[in-house]
């Protein structure tokens, strides 16, 4: 007998209970002795957890042999690794419901981020490097020079860089790619967002931000201690009444939704912040380089540049590399960079980021045909899934998402896509409401024909499988119909 096979003999008894269609629903699937060590691993468990599995399937000959462990199991398996110290509840509460509604979803099996990992030839539709620079010779050259010469040079909060220091020589070079009077530089997205907020708002600042702006603009509403007053996505009528009835505030929206694609009716939003009174805050994170002649944004493209007071970005999309930018006037960069707690309290970015960032400003204002191609991508492959059936939504742009809705049926499109070895990004709560999950196929300029050819090729395969009448597009087209 399989010396496996001999220490399961008392759990097999059990097998007759185990259906293996409905695997999932009881948890995790591990493979034997890696699941061991990735258990041992996981939980700091010193004895082998098999005991503990609840459900074990083996197939005859017993190769392969899969053991469920179910949710029930994980949580003794993580009460004894705390059992050391004492339990906070208010914590392990917090905890619990993460591994027993996330971690081990009983509807999906594991985490909806947890798929399969990609392989060599897979295609990755996954990176928001749009522009396709995380690997440009003359950017990674120009940060291993400064590397060479200095290492991490001096490691130290921003709010130390004045005069003539590359970090202020950055923003001017930024500030002038984007048309802007002046810029400050933070060390992420995240960082240019929230310090922001908290620098021009506080508890009697109503805020009216987009449903679906991104978290960091959240994350700043709740830092300047502001009340969020949330308006229907996209919808400027919304935000007019909600101002209407609160007053001048400032008003937060992504020109490009990066969930799901959508452009922002940016005209039509400044008109109605106007209005009102408010200040207005646009996120270009995923518009700044790809949008706009020489990437300088979809509010200049626009022509919006005297009416919108401030535009942020991460620098980690189209610019592929690691910091965030907010564009504003010189008087308001200055209030910023010594008002912002993140531009403060939190060290700055290191002297090859910046000559990394230096690099990039001019090549993205160079080399319009990325630009031409990324879009060119996006439309191709729009048009291919929009003739299959798959609502991709309204806006022709290098985001594109399958919204499938529930997770089950989320991860239902992952795994149809990726075991045929493309790879999308599954976005769910909290990044998107919990019925309306999805996989976000991202493009980018280096991506050849056969490559777009080859995703519309599996989109076309995986149609069958999917539960696409359950989508909620298909619920919206069928509520119209009736
Ligand atoms: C719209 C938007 N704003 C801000 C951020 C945060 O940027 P970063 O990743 O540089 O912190 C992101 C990143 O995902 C984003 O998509």
């Amino acid at each position: 007998m399989h010396p496996l096979a001999r220490r399961l003999a008392p759990l097999l008894a059990d097998q007759a209970h185990s259906t293996r269609p409905n695997w999932p629903l009881f948890g995790r699937l591990f493979r034997p002795l890696s699941a061991i060590q990735a258990l041992k691993n996981r939980f700091n468990v010193p004895s082998c957890p098999l005991e503990m599995a609840d459900r074990v399937l083996v197939s005859p000959g017993l190769e392969p042999l899969e053991i469920i462990v179910t949710t029930s199991a994980l949580h003794r398996l993580s009460n004894d690794a705390a059992a050391s110290q004492p339990p906070v509840r208010f914590m392990e509460d917090r905890v619990d419901a993460y591994y027993r509604d996330r971690a081990i979803n009983p509807e999906t099996g594991s985490h909806p981020l947890k798929g399969r990992v990609p392989a060599e030839g897979d295609v990755l539709v996954t990176s928001n490097d749009y522009l396709s620079l995380a690997r440009h010779p003359e950017i990674v050259e120009a940060q291993l020079q400064v590397l060479r010469e200095m290492g991490h040079g001096e490691p130290r909060s921003g709010v130390f860089a004045f005069g003539d220091a590359p970090l202020r020589v950055l923003e001017k070079q930024i500030a002038a790619a984007t048309q802007s009077e002046d810029a400050l530089v933070a060390q992420s997205g995240w960082c240019a967002n929230t310090g922001l907020l908290q620098s021009i708002a506080d508890a009697s600042t109503p805020i009216y931000i987009d449903m679906f702006a991104h978290m960091s603009l959240w994350e700043g509403v709740r830092s300047a201690g502001a009340v969020a007053r949330p308006f229907r996505h996209n919808n400027p009528d919304a935000l007019r009444k909600l101002a209407a009835k609160h007053g001048p505030g400032v008003v937060v929206v992504d020109s490009l939704y990066s969930t799901n694609g959508d452009l922002c009716p940016l005209e039509e939003m400044v008109d109605a912040a106007t209005e009102s009174g408010s200040v207005i805050i646009v996120d270009e994170s995923h518009s700044l380089g790809v949008y706009g002649a020489h990437g300088e944004g979809m509010v200049a493209e626009q022509g919006l540049l005297d009416r919108v007071h401030f535009r942020t970005s991460s620098l980690s999309k189209a610019y592929a590399s690691r910091g965030g930018v907010v564009l504003c006037s010189s008087r308001h960069a200055e209030y910023l960079r010594y008002q912002s707690l993140p531009a403060i309290f939190s060290s700055g970015m290191l002297p090859h980021e910046i000559a990394g960032l230096g690099a990039t400003v001019k090549v993205i204002h160079r080399e319009g045909f990325r630009r031409e191609k990324v879009m060119r991508n996006a439309r191709e492959l729009r048009a291919r899934l929009r003739g299959m059936g798959y609502d991709v939504g309204a806006d022709d742009t290098q985001i594109i998402a399958l919204v499938a809705g529930p997770e089950h049926l989320t991860i239902q499109l992952r795994d149809a896509l990726e075991s045929r070895g493309v790879f999308g990004s599954v976005f769910c709560d909290p990044a998107t409401p919990r019925n309306r999950s999805l996989v976000r196929l991202t493009l980018n300029a280096d991506m050849g024909r056969e490559v777009v050819e080859r995703i519309a090729e599996v989109c076309e395969e995986i149609r069958p499988e999917l539960s696409l009448d359950q989508w909620p597009c298909a619920r919206r087209t069928e509520r119209l119909a009736a």
